[in-house]
C-alpha cells in the first residue's frame, strides 16, 4: 500500500483565444501548483477489481468519478489482470477552478502505473490523461509552474534557477461552477472576447521567474473571470473582501468560483484567513504554497 498527494492548481494567466472546431477553446494559460492538496492510497487485488471509497460522500463512485475512470481506461488499454484497492481522501473544494478532480485522475494513473508495473512514459500516460481532462497533464509533470497551451493539455514545465515559492490566501464561495456553462458564457458574451491582457503569459513567465511580484501584480489575468463574476456576483464580492483586506495580487483560478490572492509572506496568508473566518462564515478559507 502507498498513497500519493494530488495537488490542487491555480491559473496565475489564463487567456482564452478562441473557440476550436471540436467544441473546446484554445488557451494560454500558466498554471502553478499548490500545497492544498487530497491524497489517493493504492493497493492490489487478485480479483481484478477496481474497488473505490471516498471521505466526500457528494462524489460518484462509478464512472462518473475520474478516479474509476482513469484506473478503467489504464486497465483496459493495457489489459491488466490485477485489480487495486482506492481510496480517495477528498481537500480540495469540488468544482472550484483549483484541478482537485483533474489532479486525482493523475495521481491515479501514476500510482496504478506503479502499482501495477506498467513502465509506461510521461508522455503515455499525458495521452491517457488528455482523455480524462484538459488540466490532467499538467498535474503528471512534476512541476511548480508550467505553460499549458492547446486547451490546456500541451505543457511546457517552467525552466527555474531557483525554487521559488509564493503565498496564497484562498477562498472558496459555497457555489457549483460548471465549466462547460462558463465556456459557453464566453461564447455568448462575445464583448468579453475584447478582453485581452495588457501582458501576456510570456511575460508573466519572466516574471515568475524572477520572483517578481510587481510584475506579477501586471500579468494576473483570467479571461473567464468577467464572465463567472457576471453570473455569481459572490466572486465579486471576494475580490472586494480581499482588496479591502489591502490585498493588491487577486485573481479567480480556472473557471471558478475559487478567487486566491497573493501575499508577501505565510504570515500575511494567516493573519488574513483569521480576519476572513471571522467575518466571513460561509467561505472556505486556505492558506496554500507553490510545491
Ligand atoms: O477538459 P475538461 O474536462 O476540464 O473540460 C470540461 C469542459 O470545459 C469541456 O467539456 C468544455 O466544455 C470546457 N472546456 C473548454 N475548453 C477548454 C477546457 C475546457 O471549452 N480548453
Amino acid at each position: 500500500m502507498f498513497s500519493l498527494k494530488a495537488y490542487a492548481k491555480v491559473n496565475l494567466h489564463l487567456f482564452v483565444r478562441s473557440k476550436r472546431k471540436d467544441g473546446f477553446h484554445s488557451l494560454d494559460t500558466l498554471f502553478e501548483r499548490i500545497s492544498l492538496a487530497d491524497t489517493v492510497s493504492f493497493s492490489s487485488r487478485k480479483d481484478g477489481r477496481i474497488v473505490f471509497t471516498c471521505t466526500d460522500s457528494r462524489l460518484p463512485v462509478d464512472q462518473g468519478n475520474l478516479v474509476v475512470r482513469s484506473a478503467t481506461l489504464l486497465k483496459e488499454r493495457f489489459k491488466v489482470k490485477q485489480g487495486a484497492t482506492l481510496r480517495l481522501s477528498k481537500r480540495v473544494p469540488l468544482g472550484s477552478g483549483m484541478g482537485g478532480g483533474s489532479s486525482d485522475a493523475a495521481a491515479t494513473l501514476m500510482g496504478l502505473n506503479r502499482l501495477w508495473k506498467l513502465g509506461l512514459s510521461r508522455h503515455q500516460l499525458c495521452l491517457l490523461g488528455a482523455r480524462i481532462g484538459s488540466d490532467v497533464p499538467f498535474f503528471l509533470y512534476n512541476c511548480s509552474f508550467a505553460r499549458g497551451t492547446g486547451r490546456g493539455e500541451r505543457i511546457a514545465p517552467l525552466a527555474l534557477k531557483r525554487r521559488i515559492c509564493l503565498w496564497h490566501i484562498i477562498i472558496v464561495p459555497r457555489i457549483n461552477v460548471s465549466t462547460p456553462l462558463i465556456y459557453r458564457e464566453w461564447d455568448k458574451q462575445g464583448a468579453f472576447r475584447l478582453t485581452k491582457p495588457g501582458f501576456d503569459a510570456t511575460i508573466m513567465c519572466l516574471a515568475v521567474k524572477k520572483n517578481d511580484l510587481a510584475g506579477i501584480e501586471q500579468c494576473l489575468f483570467n479571461s473567464l473571470e468577467p464572465v463567472t463574476r457576471n453570473l455569481y456576483p459572490e466572486v465579486g464580492r471576494i475580490r472586494e473582501k480581499l482588496c479591502g483586506l489591502g490585498l493588491k495580487l487577486i485573481l479567480m483560478s480556472g473557471s471558478g468560483p475559487a478567487v486566491f490572492g497573493l501575499t508577501r509572506s505565510k504570515k500575511e496568508a494567516v493573519a488574513v484567513r483569521k480576519q476572513l473566518m471571522l467575518e466571513e462564515k460561509a467561505w472556505c478559507v486556505f492558506v496554500a504554497r507553490t510545491v
